[in-house]
């Protein structure tokens, strides 16, 4: 089998990149360990930045998305019983919208296939080769038959446990980590939302957030001890936790209703470099983890998915790599600064275990200085519609 890319992952990473790459003609196959039905209904993030809407628009994804992603314009930040609203909207001209990443992959999944696209589900064993030569192989199982795929480029974007980014050799990459001592336990209730935007609360219990997925369905997360395990989490313990973390002076709360999912994450920033040995690109969760507190790892991995197609769209158009040498660079220079900010909203919004009195004060005067000055909102409402993407 030949391909010009062979993509590992069909994640938002690997999806977006194929489907960028098959619109400029560059052909491509996507090795994905997991089955099409795991994949469409993963439970992941949800906020999709300006940008990354503007891109699924500009290449036919947007239908499902315009019809049911729900467009914010704002989101609050509770503390001391108070929230307090950053209007995006009023502050940057754009909004972000709330659309669950799987429901992202299926779109993606059903773009790819309608065109005759190539996605091995339920590829095993997955291994890549002579990514230091020039004639990069990807071998791997389907259905117990062993198959080598031969192409011009490897994309990585298998997610943080993938096998592409421990393929390159030892020293070729210097990693930059940071791992918080807390994690978030996130649920998925049957229950209306009981107001249209996020509040993110910082409460001495620690840190809650009240987000959406649908008009009927509510998703709620809360700050956890990492090594906690979510059967220590009936139902009930979950509710009186949430309840009394957004406890607010006028009384709102979140609606209850069944859960249907909960599940405990672990935090960690996270940057490799360069996302690029030889013929192998790293893109996504493979090659950085943002804590979810921005809201930014999806629209990350897309991001790179854009400057990795353009690159090399360039390369299979004009025979020149100018652009895709560059693409460690290019993706690098944003990342930094979206890990930034991923940063400092998880340190402004979280009870860190060893804090000291003093440590509080300075973040309760941080949250204050956000809800009373209009610089300090719009900084933040600049990064979290999305910084832009400068592509050359
Ligand atoms: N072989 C083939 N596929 C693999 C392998 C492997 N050895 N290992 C992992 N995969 C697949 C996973 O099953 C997954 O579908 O690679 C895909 C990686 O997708 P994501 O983890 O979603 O990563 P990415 O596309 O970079 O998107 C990042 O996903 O984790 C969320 O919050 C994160 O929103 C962010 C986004
Ligand atoms: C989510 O809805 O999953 C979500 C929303 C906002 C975040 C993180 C996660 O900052």
């Amino acid at each position: 089998m030949r391909t010009q890319v062979a993509i590992i992952g069909a994640g938002p990473a690997g999806l977006m990149l194929a489907h960028l790459l098959q619109r400029a003609g560059v052909e491509s196959v996507v090795l994905e360990i997991r089955s099409r039905a795991y994949v469409e209904s993963r439970v992941r993030a949800g906020v999709l930045e300006q940008g990354t809407v503007d891109l699924l628009n500009d290449t036919g994804l947007g239908d499902r998305m315009r019809r049911e992603g729900l467009v914010h314009e704002g989101i609050e930040l509770g503390f001391e019983g108070k929230r307090h609203r950053i209007d995006l909207k009023a502050l940057t001209g754009h909004a972000v919208t709330v659309y669950a990443q799987h429901e992202l992959l299926k779109d993606l999944i059903e773009a790819r296939l309608r065109v005759g696209g190539e996605i091995i589900f339920e590829a095993t064993d997955v291994s890549i080769h002579g990514i230091d030569g020039n004639s990069p192989s990807v071998t791997f199982s389907k259905n117990g038959v062993a198959q080598e795929l031969h192409c011009d480029y490897i994309a990585g974007c298998d997610g943080f446990h993938g096998i592409c980014r421990t393929s390159i050799p030892d020293g070729a990459l210097t990693a930059f980590e940071r791992v918080y001592p807390f994690a978030w336990l996130g649920i998925l209730a049957d229950a209306a939302p009981s107001q249209g935007e996020l509040v993110y609360m910082n409460h001495d219990r620690g840190f809650a957030l009240f987000s959406m997925r649908s008009p009927t369905v509510t998703r709620l997360y809360l700050q956890c001890d990492p090594a906690d395990d979510i059967t220590n989490w009936t139902d009930e313990r979950i509710w009186d936790e949430l309840l009394l973390r957004f406890r607010c002076d006028n009384g709102w709360k979140p609606n209850m209703g069944p859960i249907t999912q909960k599940s405990i994450t672990p935090m960690r920033s996270l940057v490799t470099e360069p996302m690029q040995y030889g013929k192998l690109f790293l893109a996504g969760d493979a090659v950085h983890i943002v804590p979810p507190t921005g809201a930014k790892g999806m629209n990350l991995a897309i991001a790179d998915a854009r400057v990795l197609a353009q690159g090399l769209v360039d390369k299979f158009q004009t025979g020149s790599t100018g652009l895709l040498d560059r693409y460690s660079e290019i993706c690098l220079r944003r990342i930094w600064r979206v890990q930034r900010f991923s940063w400092w909203m998880t340190s402004m919004l979280h009870r860190f275990p060893d804090a000291s009195p003093f440590d509080r004060r300075r973040q309760m005067a941080e949250l204050e200085y956000l809800a009373g000055s209009e610089a300090a909102a719009r900084s933040l409402a600049e990064n979290y519609v999305g910084l832009p993407l400068e592509l050359l």
